[in-house]
């Protein structure tokens, strides 16, 4: 166990009906208010109206900021930081995904700095005091609404880079399962796998050799992230299902987990973002294109941690450490297919000769993120498992 600070300000309002409570949550910060929001499903399953509704009747002036795209754009958050300047906005509202909610957050920061926004993104400049935001989550999948991250791509330099900084923690969050009944299939797949990997980031990176508390949580996620998924896609609109499946995506990257790992790392996800931004597809996409890949290359240094990984979460215990440690990625990759989320390159139609130019793209992040180990050569091998 190792030292840790664990300090998580975001207020969550959990559950059926919660959203009325958006227009007091927002307004409590000001009353000219940026509404956030991507490129129309609030408008259809009717989420729109009650949140609207709910400013307007705690007295909100509302500016609004719509069509974000899923893997949000750097001109897009541009856009959104001159209308909450010139409008003087005092309050952002983000109602949607992980794109809208981390769009909402580089609006917050860019907000207030007269510098271009994506100098926090490459590590030129700092946050020192964005706007306030407020969510509705509506899709089960980043953990946004819970932590202080946020990834944009900048459609210049065909760069998709994330970062967390403490001041970026929404205020309050509202998460009533019922906004996600309308989620897709696919999306709702894509959701569980980014769920999975947020754990398994950390659970395969740590360097501390006993840590049986955040273990058996991280492991306790990921059966609950499949068990509800498997619920979900059998009924989209059972509230048991994307209940648990909401709360468990947002405990799986509010910090919770990391707490007592010391070191850990986010190598997954550095090279699904260039998956991301060259190719633009959604992000647990990608990311269920390389896990495998990449599970099988780092078993190769620990394969008893895989091992652990094997028995723990889908219960094999026979076998030398090796074998168990295969057939929990083996039954991982059989999971991610029988969702339909694809588990090769090939399955998103990216070409092999490409594999170079990903990694390429991935080594400008892995300086960012400060992950020297993660190279060129070193990323392409693990691209060629995928
Ligand atoms: O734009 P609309 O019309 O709303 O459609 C969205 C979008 O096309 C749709 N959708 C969302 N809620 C819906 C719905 N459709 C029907 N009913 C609903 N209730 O779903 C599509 C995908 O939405 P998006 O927000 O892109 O998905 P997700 O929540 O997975 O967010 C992905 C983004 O999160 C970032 C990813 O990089 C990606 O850009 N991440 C953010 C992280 C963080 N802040 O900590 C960490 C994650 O690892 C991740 O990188
Ligand atoms: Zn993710």
């Amino acid at each position: 166990m190792q030292n840790f600070v664990f300090h998580n300000p975001t207020k969550i309002l959990f559950g059926k009906g919660t959203i009325p409570a958006i227009g007091p949550e927002t307004v409590a910060f000001g009353s000219k208010v940026l509404l956030v929001y991507g490129s129309g499903s609030i408008k259809r399953n009717g989420i729109y109206q009650q949140v609207s509704d709910s400013l307007r009747k705690s007295g909100a002036e509302i500016v609004e900021h719509p069509g974000v795209q899923s893997n949000p754009l750097l001109s897009h958050v541009r856009e959104g930081i001159e209308l909450a300047k010139t409008q003087k906005c005092q309050v952002v509202c983000a109602i949607g995904g992980g794109s809208v909610i981390d769009e909402a957050k580089a609006i917050c920061a860019g907000a207030m700095v007269d510098h271009d926004v994506w100098k926090f993104f490459t590590g030129k400049k700092s946050i020192t005091a964005p706007l306030p935001l407020t969510t509705v989550l509506t899709l089960a999948a980043s953990g946004s609404e819970m932590n202080s991250g946020m990834v944009i791509t900048n459609g210049e330099t065909m760069q998709k880079f994330g970062f967390a900084n403490k001041k970026l923690y929404p205020k309050t969050s509202i998460l009533d399962p019922e906004a996600t009944f309308t989620v897709p299939a696919d999306y709702t797949a894509y959701g569980a796998v980014d769920t999975i990997a947020h754990v398994l980031e950390f659970y395969f990176t740590t360097q501390d050799p006993a840590t049986p508390v955040q273990d058996r949580f991280m492991e306790g996620l990921i059966i609950n992230a499949m068990e509800s998924c498997d619920r979900v896609l059998a009924d989209l609109r059972s509230y048991q299902g994307r209940a648990d499946l909401m709360w468990t995506s947002t405990l799986a990257l509010n910090g919770l987990t990391a707490a007592g790992l010391g070191k850990v790392g986010f190598p997954m996800h550095l090279i699904e973002h260039s998956l991301s931004a060259l190719y633009n597809v959604p992000h647990g996409a990608g990311l269920s294109a390389i896990i495998t890949g990449w599970m099988r290359h780092q078993s190769q240094d620990i394969p008893q941690r895989f091992a652990q990984f094997a028995e723990r979460v889908f219960d094999f215990r026979s076998g030398s450490t090796k074998e168990r440690a295969q057939k929990g990625i083996d039954a991982l990759e059989a999971w991610f297919q029988k969702i339909n989320s694809p588990t090769s390159l090939a399955a998103l139609n990216i070409p092999d000769q490409d594999i170079q130019q990903i990694a390429e793209n991935a080594v400008a992040l892995a300086r960012v993120w400060r992950m020297p180990d993660y190279d060129s050569e070193r990323i392409q091998t693990i691209l060629a498992r995928c």
